[in-house]
């Protein structure tokens, strides 16, 4: 071979090599790269994230509105009477002896006991008043009756069975 050859095949070679060691670097950049990108999140990441960002209340409008309105009302309504006071008894005498009595029976801090005379111008006022106290709260000029017997856990439904009872047993 001539000498130029041998020089050409030296600096080809050379090419060559320096090319290889560029697409080595090159791959290394691309897989440092390919770690750095944000991965999709998994459908459990993302639930979890929808959880955690989800609004504390929400705003409903117009009638799809409403209906999901009332479906929230009706799934809160639910979760309280899973977890109602008692073990969401409707017995009012049980709600009325665990509960109610604690004041009604001993006319503590002014509760009207279970005798008629003290109750005849308060059922005047007619059942749903009576009701509404209950279950709100009431400041009369006798003393205070706390909202739901002073226990929240109890339901609309709980607190009327036990004013029903309570009106079934005036002496
Ligand atoms: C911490 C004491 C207390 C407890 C517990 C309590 N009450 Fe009362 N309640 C009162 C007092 C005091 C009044 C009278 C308020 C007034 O007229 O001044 C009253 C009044 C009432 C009245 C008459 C309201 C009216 O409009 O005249 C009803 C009905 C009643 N309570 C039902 C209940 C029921 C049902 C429970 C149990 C779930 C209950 N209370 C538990 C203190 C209590």
């Amino acid at each position: 071979m001539k000498n130029y050859d041998i020089e050409f095949l030296k600096r080809f070679s050379a090419l060559i090599a320096g090319l290889v060691a560029f697409t080595i670097v090159l791959i290394v950049f691309a897989i440092i790269l390919h770690d750095r990108k944000p991965r999709e999140p998994s459908p459990e990441q993302l639930a979890r994230i929808e959880a955690r960002i989800r609004p504390v209340m929400g705003v409903y409008a117009g009638e799809t509105g409403r209906a999901a309105m009332l479906a929230a009302l009706e799934a809160q309504r639910a979760a309280q009477t899973a977890q109602a006071a008692f073990g969401g008894t409707l017995d009012g005498g049980e709600i009325y002896q665990k509960l109610c009595s604690a004041c009604h029976a001993t006319g503590a801090g002014g509760a009207p006991k279970l005798v008629r005379a003290a109750w005849e111008k308060r059922i005047a006022q007619g059942f749903d008043v009576l009701l509404r106290h209950s279950i709100e709260g009431y400041q009369g000029e006798y003393g205070l009756m706390p909202a739901r017997g002073g226990n929240p856990a109890l339901t609309d439904e709980q607190v009327e069975v036990a004013v029903r009872w309570m009106l079934d047993h005036l002496e």
